[in-house]
């Protein structure tokens, strides 16, 4: 998605800025460009392609206020006319703009009529043609009068030519931080962008606008009200959202995951653990709502929530949800009031967002799981489980999954727990249990060169087939998602007992299975279906505990994982998978922290 900065002090703005918008690279993007405050008025640099490009075309520049844009295209294709920032007819006045405005159609075409001509395919141009049209001397006014004539999802940061040293932005539902450092002020998408400058941040709201110099930042909202900023300290720094000396952010982080469980896990379950909202109400069943590897989390959610508090918990895709029919409450029949859990990394996903809302207007009472703390999601539900990953910058999303189902594991025992489904001593069996998942995911991580020649021996498949059972089933659907998304080769999930039922058509020796072998309940009839793939001469993969025979007898190619409760597999095998489609990116030689037509966040919907 595109990524905004802006700067207003005294240090070199275009370097400020371009190291800004590289901080914002994983969101995803097509282009970039800049806008600065010079002698002359404004100067705008926009380029199709890398940040690179864009600062490669730079002159030598002095200009200490300015803003930045990468675009990640929904209106128009990629090209250097379509980049922001986007301007008015004179010139004056700079836009850049993430999100999509809904109503930009017909106000281009009343503008159009009205002899205003157009430069670019964007959404975004009409709205430096209307901020001149309501300039009247004060940018602020006419920014927020602006505002006022479009619909859709923002966050937009706009330079005047006569307002030199004064940047305006804007938010509604787009992600937008501020800033504040030593007489000077930052604002962006997100606070990766600024945190090598300042870890002093206030998060903008919704129908909020900002007028930003190096020495003053107001926050307003449509009316004009003026509201404080809430300055918060980062518990990250620099160093953090750095590679380290890995190749990839994703492989960083991948390696990051015992720490990062470690952070997370609370150090008892016996006591509140959702922030903001308490648990003790008859909850009649519980909805886990999501998109992506966030699903892949909620649905092992489920099957422990279930197996622990026999409530009935229902998985659902956040784009499906929020669309969903409202809940009836027919003669009384819901007599508890639903919980509803949102889980998302970044919070900022739109999706998720509107699936808070209808939630919380259905009446149920709604609890994120996220991983950044002043996020949109984080401020717009009842209760928190925050997970403390640290920033993922890979597209592709490794340790907040581990985070999130650790996150869910303790709700689910938390839950039990209050509700007498299991005693002190099981509680205690498994906090220690949880306390063991950073020493087994560092065992799977050591195991690294097996995976390696694994991943070497799938790169030229034409298809591959993850399968698993029971906890198995979420974690085939997530492989193949991280396979799909960085490698781009073809690859779908499947429970393991649905092969016969159509997609064992499809196999053949270029179509391996990769089957993830649970040692639970399921694990004969899993085997079972190992035995129909084999017979099909499909190169199978095995993902299996230490010890099972089964798997070794079917395959030469195992991975084996250290031997613990089944119920914890899914950490250790996510992490197996993790693994095996980094290599095979890396073989095929893609562009894995940035895969294609992807990003970070989906903040559109
Ligand atoms: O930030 P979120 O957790 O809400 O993001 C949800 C998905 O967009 C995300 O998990 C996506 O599927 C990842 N790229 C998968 O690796």
């Amino acid at each position: 998605m595109c990524g905004i900065v802006g700067y207003a002090g005294s240090g070199n703005a275009p370097q400020i800025l371009v190291e800004a918008l590289k901080r914002l690279e994983y969101r995803g993007y097509d282009s970039s460009g800049i806008a600065l405050h010079e002698k002359n008025g404004l100067t705008i640099h926009k380029k199709q392609g890398r940040i690179t490009v864009m600062e490669e075309a730079l002159p030598k520049l002095a200009a200490t206020v300015g803003i930045g844009h990468t675009r990640w295209a929904t209106h128009g294709e990629p090209s250097d006319a379509n980049a922001h920032p986007q301007v008015d007819s004179s010139g004056d006045i700079a836009v850049i703009h993430n999100g999509t405005l809904e109503n930009y159609a017909d106000l281009r075409s009343g503008m159009e009529a009205a002899g205003i001509k157009f430069n670019s395919g964007t959404d975004t141009e009409v709205l430096p043609h209307l901020i001149e049209r309501h300039y009247d001397g004060d940018l602020l006014t006419a920014v927020r009068t602006a505002l006022g004539d479009v619909t859709g999802a923002y966050a937009i940061a706009v330079l005047h030519a006569a307002h030199p040293g004064e940047i305006v932005a804007a938010r509604n539902e787009s992600p937008l931080v501020i800033g504040f450092g030593e007489g000077e002020h930052f604002i962006a998408s997100d606070a990766p962008a600024i945190v090598k400058y300042t870890q002093r941040v206030a998060y903008v709201r919704n129908g909020e606008l900002v007028c930003l110099t190096a020495d003053s930042v107001e926050i307003s909202d449509m009316a004009g009200n003026i509201r404080e900023p809430e300055i918060e300290e980062l518990d990250w720094s620099f160093e953090d959202s750095e590679r380290g000396g890995y190749a990839h952010y994703m492989l960083k982080e991948i390696f990051e995951q015992p720490r990062a469980l470690q952070e997370s896990l609370l150090p008892t379950l016996a006591e509140a653990i959702i922030d903001g909202l308490d648990l003790n109400w008859r909850i009649g069943s519980i909805s886990i709502v999501a998109c992506g590897t966030s699903l892949h989390a909620g649905m092992v959610g489920k099957y422990v929530i279930e197996q622990l508090t026999a409530i009935p918990v229902n998985v659902c895709h956040a784009s499906e949800f929020r669309y969903s029919p409202p809940v009836q409450n027919v003669g009384g029949m819901l007599s508890a009031r639903p919980l509803v859990v949102l889980i998302s990394q970044s919070g900022e996903t739109a999706d998720t967002l509107a699936a808070a809302r209808v939630a919380r207007q259905q009446g149920s009472h709604t609890v994120a799981i996220c991983n950044v703390g002043g996020s949109s999601l984080a401020r717009n539900v009842d209760g928190i489980l925050l997970t403390h990953a640290g920033p993922e910058i890979g597209v592709a999303a490794t340790k907040t999954f581990l985070v999130q189902m650790q996150a869910l594991y303790m709700l689910a025992v938390h839950l039990a727990y209050s509700r007498k489904g299991i005693d002190l001593p099981q509680l205690r069996r498994w906090e220690q249990e949880l306390r063991k998942l950073p020493h087994y995911v560092g065992q799977v991580l050591e195991r690294r060169s097996v995976i390696t020649k694994l991943a070497n021996s799938l790169t030229q498949a034409s298809s591959l087939f993850f399968i698993g059972r029971n906890l198995g089933y979420p974690i085939a659907l997530e492989g193949a998602l991280k396979l799909k998304e960085i490698s781009y080769l073809h690859a779908e999930g499947y429970p393991a007992g649905e092969l016969k039922h159509g997609p064992l058509a499809l196999l053949s020796p270029q179509t391996p299975v990769i089957a993830i072998a649970s040692q639970d309940h399921t694990h004969a009839k899993l085997v079972s279906n190992m035995e129909e793939v084999a017979a099909r001469k499909a190169p199978l993969l095995v993902v299996a505990q230490e010890g099972d025979a089964d798997a070794l007898r079917l395959s030469e190619r195992v991975i084996t994982l250290p031997a613990s409760d089944p119920v914890l597999m899914p950490f250790t095998a996510g992490v197996a998978l993790q693994l095996l489609a980094y290599h095979v990116a890396e073989e095929l030689g893609c562009d894995i922290d940035k895969p294609r037509n992807l990003a970070k966040s989906v903040t559109v919907e």
